[in-house]
């Protein structure tokens, strides 16, 4: 079982990820065992320089740990994985994109990340105008997989990336998911994210395709 602390808050996208790999990956969440980690600044520009900000900043925040702080982090070869993801609308030139989380908050200048119901608010007022055929829309993830420190790290920080094309519904619907899920319809679907459902979701998102990538770098030998 490879053993993966989840760099991130948000418990959803930890349910998905242990979800998606299944049995052969125990995650860990970081709200869970490291409360007092830091929360990374995510001021790059791509998804691939925020996540890999998210997992590098855990990793060196856990390399500072004494061993018995470190909860058994590190004494075998462990992995963080950070997540960084979110909506590219096409008619409002690829935003959210990387503000995706803090859409809304943009607007007042509050700091930190929105209410989803803000954000999708945000959205539909944006898209107010917009007909059906110009709605187009995908979801994007990259993963970013990173040894947890050790005296001599052997592994390169690793991405891996996944997209789910869509459109977006002129009025919320379900109650599933998390974040833009009541407003995704993914292609070849009429529902939206949020009423598909867990594991339809978990078979075509962003987050299943870059995982998938995941698990058959894993089974290619990591070490
Ligand atoms: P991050 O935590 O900075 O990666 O923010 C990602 C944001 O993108 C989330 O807060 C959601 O608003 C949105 N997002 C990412 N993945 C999903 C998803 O699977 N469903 C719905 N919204 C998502």
């Amino acid at each position: 079982m490879t053993p993966l602390l989840i760099a991130t808050r948000n418990a959803h996208k930890v349910g998905e990820i242990q979800a998606i790999l299944g049995d052969g990956f125990a995650c860990r969440a970081l709200l869970k065992e490291f409360p007092a980690a830091p929360i990374a600044i995510e001021d790059a520009d791509t998804f691939a320089g925020n996540a890999l900000k998210k997992a590098e900043s855990l990793s060196g925040w856990l390399a500072g740990l004494s061993p018995a702080e470190r909860r058994g982090l590190g004494a075998a070869q462990t992995f963080i994985l950070a997540d960084d993801s979110g909506l590219e609308v096409d008619a409002l030139g690829g935003a959210p994109g990387v503000h995706s989380a803090r859409f809304a908050a943009m607007d007042s200048g509050h700091e930190g990340n929105s209410p989803d119901a803000d954000n999708n608010a945000k959205l539909l007022r944006l898209l107010a105008d917009v007909p059906q055929a110009k709605r187009t829309a995908r979801f994007r993830c990259v993963l970013a997989l990173v040894e947890v420190n050790r005296a001599v790290p052997v592994l390169t920080p690793q991405l891996f990336e996944g997209a789910c094309e869509g459109w977006i519904d002129l009025a919320p619907r379900g109650s599933g998911g998390f974040g833009y899920d009541p407003l995704f319809i993914p292609l070849g679907h009429d529902k939206s994210f949020a009423e598909l459902g867990e594991s339809v979701k978990n078979g075509l998102s962003h987050r299943a395709k870059a995982l998938a990538k995941l698990r058959e770098w894993f089974s290619g030998g990591s070490d």
